[in-house]
C-alpha cells in the first residue's frame, strides 16, 4: 500500500463501511479494453480505498468482490477474478501487515477452489494480530446463502435441543450470520451507478445509510470516500423514530431496539 496521500480529518468517522464495488466491465470497455483488464484496474481501487480508510480510523471497510451470482459469468473471467483475488492479498499482505490491518473474508467457501481457500486462510492467519482496520472481503458471497445458512443452523441447534424454536429471535439469528460480531454498516457505497444492492448484506443494511457514485470502481479514490463520509455525517439517522426523538437519541448516543 503505498500512495502519496495522507488521509486525515477533522470530523467523526462511522464505524463500518460496506462497498459493492461495480463498474469494472464497463470502465474497461469504455476505452476499448478487456473487462479484465478493469478488473486488474480494480485492486489498484481496493488498495487506495484500504489505505485511506485505515488512515481515517474506520474499524470496519467490508468489501463485496465476487458473489454467489458471479460464479454464472464466462469461466474464463471468473478464473482471472479469482487469479486476481488471490494473488493481490498475497501482495499486500506484508503492507496490510505494516498497517496494521486484519483480513478476513465471507463467503460460500465449499464452492471456492481449495488451493484459493488455502491461499486466502493463510493471509487471514498472517494479519490475525492485527488491531487496526478490520478488511472484510466478501468472495462468494451472497445474503441469501448466508440467510439459508444461519436458518439450517438453527435448525440444527433447534433438533439438538440447544434451543427452542420460540427463543429464536434477531439476537439468536444474528449470530449465526457470517458477520456476527461486526457492527451493521453505517454506510454502503455501490460505485458504477445501479440502485441495487445484489445480494449484498441484506439483513445488515436494515439502517445503513445508502450511497451511489457515478464513478466505476476503477476511479473511485480517498478523496470521494471522505467526500460521502461529510454527506453520512449531515444525515440524520431516526431508526424509525420521529426527528425529534432521533435527535434526543443522538445526544445519549444509544439506538432503539427492534
Ligand atoms: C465489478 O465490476 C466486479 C465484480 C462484480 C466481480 P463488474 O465486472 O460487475 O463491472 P460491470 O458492472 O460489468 O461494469
Ligand atoms: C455486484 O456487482 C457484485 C460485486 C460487486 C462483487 P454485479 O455486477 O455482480 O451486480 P449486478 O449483476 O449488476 O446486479
Ligand atoms: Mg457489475
Amino acid at each position: 500500500m503505498t500512495t502519496s496521500k495522507t488521509y486525515t480529518v477533522n470530523f467523526p468517522v462511522p464505524a463500518h463501511i460496506a462497498m459493492i464495488m461495480d463498474g469494472n466491465g464497463r470502465w474497461a470497455r469504455e476505452r476499448g479494453l478487456e473487462r479484465a483488464a478493469g478488473h486488474v484496474e480494480g485492486v489498484n481501487t481496493v488498495r487506495r480505498v484500504t489505505e485511506a480508510a485505515s488512515q481515517l480510523g474506520i474499524k470496519y471497510l467490508t468489501l463485496y468482490a465476487f458473489s454467489t451470482e458471479n460464479w454464472n459469468r464466462p469461466r474464463e473471467e471468473v478464473n482471472i477474478l479469482m487469479h486476481l483475488i488471490v494473488t493481490a492479498i498475497e501482495r499486500e499482505t506484508p503492507d496490510l501487515i505494516k498497517n496494521n490491518v486484519r483480513l478476513s473474508v465471507i463467503g460460500d467457501y465449499s464452492r471456492v477452489p481449495a488451493d484459493t481457500m488455502t491461499r486466502l486462510n493463510q493471509c487471514v492467519a498472517d494479519t490475525a494480530h492485527c488491531t487496526g482496520l478490520n478488511l472484510i472481503l466478501a468472495i462468494s458471497y451472497s445474503s441469501r446463502w448466508e440467510i439459508v445458512e444461519a436458518s439450517r443452523r438453527l435448525a440444527v441447534l433447534a433438533v439438538e435441543g440447544k434451543i427452542t424454536p420460540e427463543s429464536i429471535d434477531a439476537d439468536i439469528l444474528e449470530k449465526q450470520l457470517a458477520t456476527t460480531g461486526i457492527p451493521d454498516p453505517d454506510i454502503l457505497i455501490r460505485t458504477g451507478g445501479d440502485m441495487r444492492v445484489s445480494n449484498f448484506l441484506l439483513w445488515q443494511i436494515a439502517y445503513t445509510e445508502l450511497f451511489v457514485t457515478q464513478t466505476y470502481w476503477p476511479d473511485f479514490d480517498g478523496d470521494q470516500l471522505v467526500d460521502i463520509i461529510k454527506q453520512f455525517n449531515t444525515r440524520q439517522r431516526r431508526f424509525g423514530l420521529t426527528g425529534e426523538q432521533a435527535e434526543a437519541l443522538n445526544n445519549t448516543s444509544s439506538r432503539p431496539s427492534s
